[in-house]
């Protein structure tokens, strides 16, 4: 184990309680301070059950992210969900920019950008997603998850050496500090793209859902890495 990865589910519009998946995930993660020394795990439930999330994760080394947040103050703005409700349901990690918010939600850069700037001002940690090494990522930015659209819940993932080289130059031209990849990531290849010099952990979608297969996913990634 030499450098501690960021392992993050995203549940996406699916309903994911968490009773037996914190159950089933922890069970894969039961040896001594395997998480605590290698790395950190967020999950990304859909808003209505960020709160039960919250008060099931307690203080045990998980992380509770939002898939999104308003990129408005609080206000006349109905059906948003701010950056400060979002906080004050427990959130410390947010998703912003994801593939699925790009096409067909008409999500603009400007728009993102406004999300940054809401999701700073609450002190979120923020996991802003790029389609490729061109993707624009607004200023302070400290986490980027590169996520090609066609890998994405196709059972297509990038190669891992491909996904190292696109890692390596969104560090060098937006100066992040680390580069999740994502797009069909399962337990049985996390490992080869945590292994890369340049991937500082995986954003997971799919293989999240159950918390036997992500605990699986955690553990073959923090051993790794
Ligand atoms: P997937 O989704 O793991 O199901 O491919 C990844 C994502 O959309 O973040």
């Amino acid at each position: 184990m030499s450098k501690p990865v960021l392992v993050a589910g995203n549940f996406k519009a699916n309903e994911v309680r968490p009773g037996d998946w914190l159950s089933a995930f922890r069970g894969h993660l039961s040896q001594k301070g395997l998480l605590e020394m290698a790395g950190t795990v967020v999950v990304c439930p859909a808003y209505p059950q960020l709160s039960e999330w919250h008060e099931a994760i307690g203080s045990h080394g998980i992380f509770l992210g939002a898939q999104d947040v308003s990129s408005f103050e609080p206000g006349a703005h109905t059906g948003e969900v701010t950056a400060q409700m979002l906080k004050a349901v427990g959130v410390t990690y947010v998703l912003i920019g994801h593939s699925e918010r790009r096409e067909g939600l008409g999500e603009t850069d400007a728009i993102r950008t406004k999300k940054v700037e809401r999701a700073t001002t609450c002190g979120f940690q923020i996991i802003y997603c790029v389609q490729n090494e061109q993707t624009f990522i607004p200023k302070g930015i400290t986490i980027a998850a590169y996520e090609p659209p066609a890998a994405i819940g196709s059972g297509n993932p990038d190669t891992p050496e491909n996904a190292n080289a696109v890692a390596g130059a969104i560090i060098a031209t937006y100066g992040v500090s680390r580069v999740l990849y994502g797009g069909s990531v399962k337990p049985d290849n996390v490992s080869a793209f945590v292994g890369q010099p340049h991937i500082g952990g995986v954003l997971v979608g799919g293989a999240s859902l159950k918390g036997d297969v992500f605990g699986q996913l955690a553990h073959n990634a923090f051993i790794q890495a």
